[in-house]
């Protein structure tokens, strides 16, 4: 098996799993109750807090932790949409968002608000000029992917924090594909609010957190108990969060080597692809995005057709994210940055590479696209 689709999900780390066990079977207190047990699940958690703020230069009272991205989304999305209503009902984002940020957006719309999606150009990414083009005196919430999880393109999001700065017009960024082997300040990019989740770093799925400034007094988005600094209700998932927490720290630890080895894999794939005479195109970033993550174009290779041919070698990658790869959807992505005309829609994949993976594994899926090349060409 070759598993090369880690910006869908990544195989959780063994140090992650053992802390995960062994909070399962020995912290099970309600981190709300006031005994030992309690006490020390809330310890626990608070312990958990720490490491995610430091992670990206937040205070800890400014973390909500979540159920994973899509509720931070959605949690940053509506709850600021509604809360500022009075002061304007003009949002923006961009048209390569992921599912988790567009969905909420188009529901917004059918309540009255007014969303502008930026377009992007090839590179996969907006401007800031863009974005501060798109303001009005109605604008209250601008959202923007910090990097894509089709294409690992990268958007200036310290240089558009700035421009928005000084005006009340509040920040959010989708940082789930970005968190790990970008280096994150909040504080340095004016970032308001920021989503990210344990699963793409090695976590369980399941868990993940917003970073929410407090002082912004934006209400709950799920309502109950008075957990999260009454933020977000629902009893701690203790085990997760530590576990996402050792996610975290191990992560950091390794970011420097870890990118290294993704990048070097990455270029190593598309040096072999020319060495083998394939004929591809990548899309977007070829240099400057994610490391982790590759989307190309391979001319006469139909997407579900090579992916079946993946599937029956053993080779685990995807045509798109994860949410619409089972369906026959095209990428909105892809879409945006080339138009709807082109082949290059239905004959694109992403390849998404992990601490794991090695340069025979590379190899293995070269020979493969150069055969399958080679007899849909003739
Ligand atoms: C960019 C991006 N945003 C949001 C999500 C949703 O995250 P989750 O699966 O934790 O809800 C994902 C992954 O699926 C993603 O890649």
């Amino acid at each position: 098996m070759i598993y090369l689709d880690h910006a869908a999900t990544t195989p959780v780390d063994a140090s992650v799993a053992e802390v995960i066990m062994e909070t399962l079977q020995n912290d099970y207190g309600n981190p709300s109750s006031l005994y030992q047990k309690g006490r020390e699940g809330r310890k626990l958690v608070e312990d958990a807090r720490w490491v995610f703020a430091d992670s990206i230069g937040a205070k800890p009272a400014d973390i909500i932790i979540t159920s994973g991205a899509s509720e931070s989304n959605n949690t940053a999305l509506i709850t600021t949409a509604l809360a500022r209503r009075e002061k304007g009902n003009h949002l923006i984002t961009t048209a390569v968002e992921h599912h988790s940020v567009l969905h909420p957006m188009e529901y917004l719309e059918t309540i009255g608000f007014d969303v502008t999606y930026l377009p992007v150009d090839e590179s996969g990414s907006v401007t800031a000029d863009q974005v501060e083009a798109a303001l009005r005196p109605d604008t209250i919430l601008v959202s923007i992917i910090y990097g894509n999880n089709e294409t690992g393109s990268i958007n200036p999001i310290e240089e558009i924090g700035k421009r928005l700065s000084d005006k009340d017009v509040l920040f959010h960024t989708d940082a789930v594909q970005a968190y790990g082997s970008q280096t994150i300040d909040v504080e340095a990019s004016h970032i308001d609010m920021l989503s990210t989740t344990a699963h793409k770093i090695n976590g369980p799925k399941g868990i993940g957190f917003l970073f929410r400034r407090q002082a912004l007094h934006l209400p709950s988005f799920i309502h109950g108990g008075t957990q999260e600094n009454t933020h977000r209700a629902g009893t701690e998932n203790t085990p997760y969060i530590r576990g996402f927490a050792q996610a975290v720290k191990k992560t950091i630890a390794n970011r420097e080597a870890s990118n290294a080895h993704k990048a070097g894999l990455k270029h190593f794939f598309l040096k072999r692809l020319e060495e083998r005479d394939v004929q591809f195109f990548v899309n977007g970033m070829a240099e400057g995005g994610l490391p982790h993550i590759l989307n190309i174009w391979l001319p006469h290779l139909q997407s579900d057709k090579f992916l079946i041919q993946c599937d029956l070698k053993g080779i685990m990658l995807s045509a798109g994210s994860a949410c619409t790869a089972g369906s026959l959807e095209p990428s909105h992505v892809l879409m945006a940055m080339y138009g709807d005309k082109t082949p290059r829609i239905a004959e694109s994949v992403r390849i998404s590479f992990g601490n794991e993976n090695t340069k025979e594994e590379i190899e293995e899926l070269v020979d493969l696209i150069a055969s399958l090349q080679k007899r849909y060409q003739n």
